[in-house]
């Protein structure tokens, strides 16, 4: 398998531009299944969740097609009939957001079987909340063989539905299911990120009556049908955050386009306050760093507009060369730390105990051989590699591939030393 080799010592000076977000992408793509008439996402990422989620969608009868426009990278797709109702565990498992395709298949056509996606690495990740969504709007569900059968043949119904903890997936599945229920629903305690007004412009712009999305209380008038449209898919604000602590990290200049400054606020403080220069600008930021060390910061995660889980990993690698001990608590998923002990082969000095990790800053690291354990820690390594003394090489970068668009040529074109190493075929043990 491919692996990601990175000389460390150079400085980042250019322009990055930021794709459009996966986390959104994922979620308009499964919209497509809401109506026979064409969905066309522009400003769409190339990455393998994207391309995994378009298999699924195929097989579900989705006409999907890619091509790249005067409006940059657009995907097609057009759901004239919907010829299956049935997601596989082989498919599902492979990407858990798979999972999000149930709600709109029981609104269009009244019934589904979709695998439950089973566990991840970062954490349990249960589903309660979206059947608990999808049970509120009329949908009977039963589980068997690993496998959710729903069935609303007379259609959803308008409901309140109150969840008890804050849920990105489970607000866009209700979302999701909720625009073809007949009378309104509300859904109360909605997670706030970004990434649902997308997917609220975008329901609309097909037809749907949304407001409310990015705050905690969503209001949905069902419609009987929705239409074909256009949209565009939010920057993504996990890759520009990504790209901004890279550039904090290894010093130098950069800027970075095609994104929306606002975002990612609470990152950009946090670097500030580290020691990093930060300038907004009209479509994103500059980072700046000229030699002098960073100082060490606390951060705690937290749903949007708090500190995003997604950029923990890269915050940690930032704190491990910065002066002084940075405590930095996960609350969102039980498991996120799995990045610390591959940062510790880098000569990280790291402790963890429960959601808490205390990184005391060291004055190099050491290159290394590590290997990738998610998707955002796998990032977090190359960002720790860009500073470590010698060569990192990392694997499994399968990872990587899920989530960042051409890294190398992003952070190569900034002069940083990134090269893939082609696999032999052999599969990593
Ligand atoms: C999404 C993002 C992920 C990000 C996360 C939190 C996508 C594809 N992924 O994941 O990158 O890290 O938001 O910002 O958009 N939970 C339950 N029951 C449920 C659903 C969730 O207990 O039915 C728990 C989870 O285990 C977790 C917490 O709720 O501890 C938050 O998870 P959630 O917001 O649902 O994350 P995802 O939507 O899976």
């Amino acid at each position: 398998m491919d692996r990601i080799a990175i000389t460390g010592g150079a400085r980042l000076n250019g322009s990055i531009p930021v794709s459009g977000a996966k986390n959104s992408a994922i979620k308009l793509m499964a919209a497509s299944l809401l109506t026979d008439e064409p969905l066309r996402l522009t400003n769409m990422p190339r990455l393998a969740d994207t391309r995994f989620l378009g298999k699924l969608l195929s097989r579900l009868g989705v006409e999907v097609t890619e091509s790249d426009g005067p409006d940059g990278q657009q995907t097609l797709l057009h759901a004239a009939e919907i010829t299956s109702g049935f997601a596989p565990y082989d498919l599902v498992r492979q990407m858990r957001a798979s999972f999000n395709v149930l709600g709109p298949l029981v609104a269009r056509s009244g019934q589904a079987k979709v695998s439950l996606p089973g566990g991840c690495t970062i954490g349990a990740r249960p589903v309660d909340l979206h059947l608990q969504a999808l049970e509120a709007l009329g949908a009977k569900i039963d589980l068997h063989e690993g496998y959710v059968y729903a069935q609303a043949p007379r259609g959803l119904k308008g409901a309140e539905i109150v969840f008890p903890m804050v849920s990105v997936g489970a607000t866009e599945h209700a979302m999701l299911a909720a625009v073809l229920a007949d009378g309104v629903s509300v859904i109360q305690n909605a997670a706030c990120e970004p990434e649902l007004v997308d997917l609220q412009e975008c329901l609309n712009a097909m037809g749907a009556k949304v407001e409310g999305a990015g705050t905690s209380t969503i209001t949905i008038t069902g419609v009987a049908r929705l239409n074909g449209a256009t949209h565009a898919v939010i920057p993504d604000r996990i890759e520009m955050g990504t790209y901004a602590v890279a550039a904090a990290m290894a010093g130098g200049e950069v800027r970075l386009t095609n994104a929306r400054p606002g975002l990612i606020d609470n990152l950009l403080l946090k670097l500030e306050e580290a020691g990093a220069g930060v300038e907004h600008t009209n479509d994103g930021c500059i980072i700046r760093r000229n030699g002098a060390r960073l100082n060490a910061v606390d951060i705690e995660t937290a749903p949007f507009p708090g500190f995003a889980t997604d950029l923990q990993a890269q915050f940690m690698a930032l704190m491990t060369t910065a002066n002084g001990e940075s405590r930095i608590r996960e609350t969102i998923f039980e498991n996120r730390f799995m990045h610390a002990p591959e940062l510790m082969r880098l000569g990280a000095d790291i402790s963890v105990s429960g959601g808490e990790a205390r990184v005391r800053g060291v004055e190099q690291l050491e290159g290394a051989e590590v290997m990738a354990t998610d998707l955002r820690a796998s990032v977090s390594l190359v960002i720790a590699g860009l500073v470590a003394r010698g060569e990192t090489t990392v694997s499994r970068i399968y990872h990587l591939d899920r989530g960042f668009e051409r890294l190398e040529e992003k952070l190569g074109a900034c002069g940083a030393q990134v090269r893939r190493i082609k696999g032999d075929g052999e599969p990593e043990l």
